[in-house]
């Protein structure tokens, strides 16, 4: 293995290499070696067989990147994505709609990727770090910077679930609107029913502020409406910056 060989290989004349006893480290930055398939080029590269490991160290160049997942604009070719989760989700975050067509779902797509931000509100596509999948969605919605409240949602597709990334990507949502933009208050809005995201709300720390009794209206009868809220201190003390 010849690290400035590699090294000029890359683009990175900085470089740094780890050997150990059955693995290599190697600092590469991760918007251009984030994919697999260029994984195994630097494999290749070093004389690696398949089985060693590589540990790529991530440069944590951007707010956005997490060590789970990266949190980045929604792009055209999305569209099957927030189609897979239409569907994974039903019940839990909205009522049930008629279905959209592909087509429908291409052009919704379409035009989210090119949306400006209104205000504070926007939505981000959820990206996992090591297969580059688009695994789901978070969105900070009703942001009322007088108040400094907003409301968020996340959504993650049913085979990416129990990974961690729904947390990590909140985390990041979060850290950004309380430190970046000076809001105060986070609310999510749960049925009650939705025991998972209820599981993931206490575990980022968001109290339960109360309920709205039989306020929706799902699968043939009412159901409470569960207020959740954190606070940004309560949260730069449950999860501080890494
Ligand atoms: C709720 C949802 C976003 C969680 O996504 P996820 O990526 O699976 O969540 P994570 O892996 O980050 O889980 C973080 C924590 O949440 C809790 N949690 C998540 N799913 C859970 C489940 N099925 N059972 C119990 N606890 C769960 C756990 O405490 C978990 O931590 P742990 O794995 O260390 O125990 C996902 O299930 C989803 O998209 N559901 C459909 C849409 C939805 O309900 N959105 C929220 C609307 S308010």
């Amino acid at each position: 293995m010849d690290r400035e060989k590699v090294a000029l290989r890359v683009g990175q004349p900085d470089l740094t290499v780890t050997k150990g006893d059955g693995f290599v480290t190697a600092a590469l930055n991760p918007e251009a070696w984030l994919k697999p398939s260029r994984q195994s080029t630097v494999r290749a590269w070093f004389g690696l067989d398949s089985r060693c490991p590589l540990l790529i160290q991530w440069w944590m160049t951007s707010f956005w990147t997490g060590t789970r997942v990266r949190l980045r604009g929604i792009e055209p070719d999305d569209w099957t994505g927030f189609m897979r989760f239409a569907v994974d989700e039903e019940r839990l975050g909205d009522a049930v709609r008629p279905p959209r067509s592909a087509e429908g779902h291409r052009a919704w797509t379409k035009e989210q990727a090119s949306a400006e931000t209104d205000g504070d509100c926007f939505r981000l596509a959820i990206e996992a770090l090591d297969t580059g999948e688009m695994v789901g969605a978070v969105s900070s919605n009703h942001a009322d910077p007088q108040a400094g409240r907003f409301e968020y949602g996340v959504t993650v597709g049913a085979d990416h679930r129990r990974k961690g990334y729904a947390a990590e990507a909140v985390v990041m949502l979060l850290r950004f609107m309380f430190a970046e933009r000076r809001y105060h208050k986070c609310e999510a809005r749960v049925f009650d029913y939705n025991q998972r995201s209820l599981a993931l709300h206490h575990r980022l720390g968001f109290v339960e502020e109360g309920r709205l009794r039989d306020h929706v209206f799902v699968a043939g009868r009412h159901h409470d409406l569960v207020l959740l809220g954190i606070l940004a201190d309560e949260f730069d003390r449950l999860h501080p910056p890494t």
